[in-house]
């Protein structure tokens, strides 16, 4: 067998997988600017619900606190499942978890009367700020995901 073409194949799959892995800022400038001012005004927003809502326990800088509330900041967990994070603000989770290699078991209460659009705006804030993701999470976006949040075991939807 000729490994040469193997080779060739390889080098083009890692050349493809590096060009799709871009960074957080890079993806901001294929934005088109309305986008990039609705992103923007959600994360404001999201911002001050962050300190009211979140803050107290995953702190203003995401980091959490010691082995009791996992961090937003870089948590795989997080940017792993961006619906699994909106049906984690609505409706709490509990259980053990993994977040970027450490256990965490301690239940989070759900916050069940933010509406569709501060959660929006708060998911919007986690991801862009402290996952290094850009993704405008839509008030819709919001209301199909809370529709399928059954799916998920440490997940308990109260209707
Ligand atoms: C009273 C403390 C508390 C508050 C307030 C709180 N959380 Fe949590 N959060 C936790 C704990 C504890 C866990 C871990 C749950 C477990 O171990 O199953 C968690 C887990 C998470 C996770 C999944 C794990 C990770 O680190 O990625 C996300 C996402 C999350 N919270 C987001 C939020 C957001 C957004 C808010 C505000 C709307 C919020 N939390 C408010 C305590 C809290």
């Amino acid at each position: 067998m000729d490994y040469k073409y193997l080779l060739i194949f390889c080098i083009v799959l890692l050349l493809t997988g590096a060009c799709t892995f871009q960074s957080g800022d890079e993806r901001r400038k294929h934005l088109s600017s309305s986008e990039k001012i609705r992103i923007t005004q959600y994360v404001n927003n999201g911002r001050v619900l962050y300190e009211q809502h979140c803050s107290n326990c995953h702190q203003s800088d995401g980091r959490g606190l010691a082995r009791l509330y996992p961090p937003l900041k870089n948590s795989d967990y997080l940017r792993d499942d961006v619906h699994r994070a909106v049906c984690i603000i609505k409706y709490g989770i509990k259980g053990e978890i993994l977040v970027n290699g450490d256990v965490y078991n301690m239940p989070m209460e759900g916050i069940a009367d933010l509406k569709d659009l501060e959660i929006a705006e708060i998911a919007t804030y986690i991801l862009n700020v402290f996952a290094d993701t850009v993704a405008l999470v839509s008030a819709g976006d919001v209301r199909n995901y809370l529709q399928n949040c059954q799916s998920y075991d440490q997940i308990q939807v109260k209707k």
